[in-house]
């Protein structure tokens, strides 16, 4: 059956995970607007690469950690004519740092950037959503935000926060056919994990039953399933891929 064509919006669409979740709802045949941080300015060749292969994203720069900023993004979304149907709250960040030495600037910074986000964004998409009587909104969390990380308190924190949201959140909108869920990824094959140092991604590695870091593409295909009709019956749960490095 050919999927019913929607409207998606995917924070921090131009990142590992975020390109991967945008060209699998584009795949589907969704219309897909992403939205890349103010300062990105590698947007218009990535927006061109991605053309190049058939991926036509629809690209607005707001700063999702301010709240000024995601309600003028949102006017102007809705200006230009979209309805969000779809939201993937996706884009993050990292500040990693014993708690000892951890400053308030990463502390906020995680926060603000990982959890303030999911309001920003959410809040001027939710009552379209539930006028039309359909939405998805899918919630990029981590393994880290379950298990907690050594060097992640931050991070954990807001990570742990937005499947709280996400279950308050499903229970006020369940009745109006909008589903919220959580997907926690464990550690993926993207700069935000290669990028740390190369014993610690070994390390990594060595606790990951399946013996290999995950691939956006295996978690852009969960989201992609539950942004779709067939999982209408699935709000509030927090779904993990995670290569079995934690089972719960
Ligand atoms: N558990 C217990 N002890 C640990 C530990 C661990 N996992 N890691 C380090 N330690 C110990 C060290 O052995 C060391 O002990 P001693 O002082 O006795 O020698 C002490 O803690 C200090 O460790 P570091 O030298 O590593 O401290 P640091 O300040 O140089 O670095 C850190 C701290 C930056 C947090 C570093 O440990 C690190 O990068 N850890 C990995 C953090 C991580 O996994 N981040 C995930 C990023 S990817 C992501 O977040 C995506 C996602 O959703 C999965």
């Amino acid at each position: 059956m050919q999927a019913e064509q929607r409207t998606a919006l995917v924070t921090g669409g131009s990142g590992g995970l975020g390109e991967a979740i945008a060209r699998a709802l584009h795949d589907v045949g969704h219309t897909v607007l992403i939205i890349h941080s103010p300062g990105n300015t590698n947007i218009g060749a990535w927006l061109e690469t991605q053309a190049g292969e058939g991926y036509n994203f629809i690209a607005y720069g707001a700063d999702v950690a301010d709240h000024a900023s995601c309600q003028e993004l949102a006017g102007l979304i809705h200006a230009d004519g979209h309805h969000i149907d779809i939201l993937v709250n996706n884009a993050g960040i990292t500040r990693d740092a014993t708690f000892r030495k951890l400053s308030y600037a990463d502390w906020d910074a995680v926060l603000r950037v990982n959890l303030d986000s999911v309001f920003n964004v959410t809040r001027p998409f939710i009552d379209g959503m539930l006028e039309r009587g359909w939405g998805r909104i899918v919630n990029i969390s981590s393994i880290n935000g379950s298990k907690g990380q050594f060097g992640q308190t931050n991070y954990s924190a807001a990570k742990a926060g937005m499947h709280g949201f996400t279950k308050a959140l499903a229970l006020e909108v369940a009745r109006k056919g909008v589903t919220v869920n959580t997907v926690s990824p464990g550690y993926l094959d993207t700069k935000m994990v290669t990028s740390m140092a190369e014993d610690v991604v070994k390390q990594v590695v060595a606790g990951i039953p399946i013996g290999r870091l995950g691939q956006p593409g295996e978690i852009a295909a969960l989201v992609a399933f539950i942004a779709s009709e067939s999982a209408g019956f699935m709000t509030g749960s927090n779904v993990s891929m995670n290569g079995g490095q934690h089972m719960y």
